[in-house]
């Protein structure tokens, strides 16, 4: 046998006794489930934890439980329905990509296919044709990446590193089951092959590691050195009218697009921000807050509208929200955040 294939065939057998029980998943070597849900748990688990997306996307299921029905959701409840879990193109994308599924007639099973659709990636792709299609392709993610780097003592720093990666994943990613595969390898890399504390005597692969025989897998893959993260400063603000407080819907490109926001002063857009605020003073500020983006540190500080001069607002696009139904405006983080602060007095 070749090493790879007792790579994978070890791997294999320690997914059967192993394998983590997700509710997108079927069991290891049972029929694949529904390209749905697949679809759906990827998209969602882009850049965020397994915790973080199992409560949504159970809810999302509960409410959109095939591709159809999310198809016909209006768009405004879908991202709502996200709010709390971030990076909102995501969003944006599942339901343009729901639609064009819809009106195809269902998913389409090739690799090169899935890639065509609206917003799904390279990744994505390859993860939907191995796990819901049983094809044979690469699957590389985070998770995957460290493995492989570690597996075959790839020490040149990321991102170079990644074609090297890719090269040594396909070498190893076996005729059948590699949707299996890719997933055991997430769970390896999740579970055992740590980022900071490899388990390297829990590791089925511990006798074929490079990394392992270096004497020092942690610090493979080779991170490139680390920017700061630029530092922004905004205003939002808090308006509020017998029970009621003023939200706008954010224009459909940019950060937080499409979401439903308290008004702010226009940080996103420029490195000032200092917008004109929705109404002439008199402000009263209410603390700060912040929230870390992927490209930028914000801190948002809240102003609470003191005067009378609401029905200035009656003409802009934006509404009267109940403050006992806040919860259900599905306010993105950093606006939630603010939304507690304004009314609390404290973080949310
Ligand atoms: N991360 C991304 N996709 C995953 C999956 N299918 N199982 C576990 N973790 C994942």
């Amino acid at each position: 046998m070749t090493a790879s294939a007792s790579i994978s065939e070890l791997l294999l057998a320690w997914y059967g006794r192993h394998a983590r029980a997700l509710p997108w998943r079927s069991a290891p070597g049972c029929p694949p489930p529904d390209p749905y849900r697949v679809w759906l748990s990827e998209v969602m688990l882009q850049q965020t934890t397994v915790s973080a997306v199992k409560p949504y996307f159970e809810r999302f299921l509960t409410r959109w439980g095939d591709v159809e029905a999310l198809a016909a959701a209006p768009e405004e409840e879908v991202m709502a329905a996200w709010a709390g879990l971030g990076y909102y193109i995501r969003a944006r994308n599942l339901i343009a990509c729901a639609r064009t599924v819809a009106a195809m007639g269902g998913f389409p099973a090739s690799e090169a296919e899935l890639r065509a659709l609206p917003g799904l990636g390279a990744y994505t792709a390859a993860a939907i044709a191995a796990i819901a299609f049983e094809q044979r392709a690469v699957v590389v993610d985070a998770n995957v990446e460290r493995v492989v780097a570690r597996l075959f003592a790839l020490a040149e720093p990321l991102p170079g590193v990644r074609k090297a990666i890719r090269a040594c994943a396909d070498r190893i990613t076996p005729q059948h089951r590699a949707g299996d595969f890719a997933q055991a390898m997430m769970d390896l890399g999740a579970t055992v092959c740590t980022v900071r504390d490899p388990r390297c005597l829990a590791c089925p692969l511990a006798q074929h590691c490079l990394g392992r025989r270096s004497g020092d897998p942690a610090r493979l893959p080779v991170k490139p050195p680390r920017k700061a993260r630029p530092e922004r400063q905004g205003r939002a603000y808090w308006i509020e009218r017998g029970g009621s407080v003023w939200l706008v819907r954010r224009p459909g490109k940019g950060m937080l697009g499409g979401m439903r926001a308290l008004p702010d002063d226009g940080w996103s857009a420029r490195a000032d921000g200092a917008g004109p605020p929705p109404l002439r003073g008199p402000w009263r500020p209410a603390g700060s807050v912040q929230h870390i983006f992927t490209h930028c540190a914000l801190t948002l500080s809240v102003l609470h509208y003191e005067g009378a001069d609401h029905a200035a607002l009656d003409a802009q696009a934006g509404e009267w929200w109940p403050l006992v139904r806040l919860d259900e405006a599905g306010l993105p983080t950093a606006f939630a955040k603010a939304a507690a602060r304004a009314m609390t007095g404290e973080d949310g």
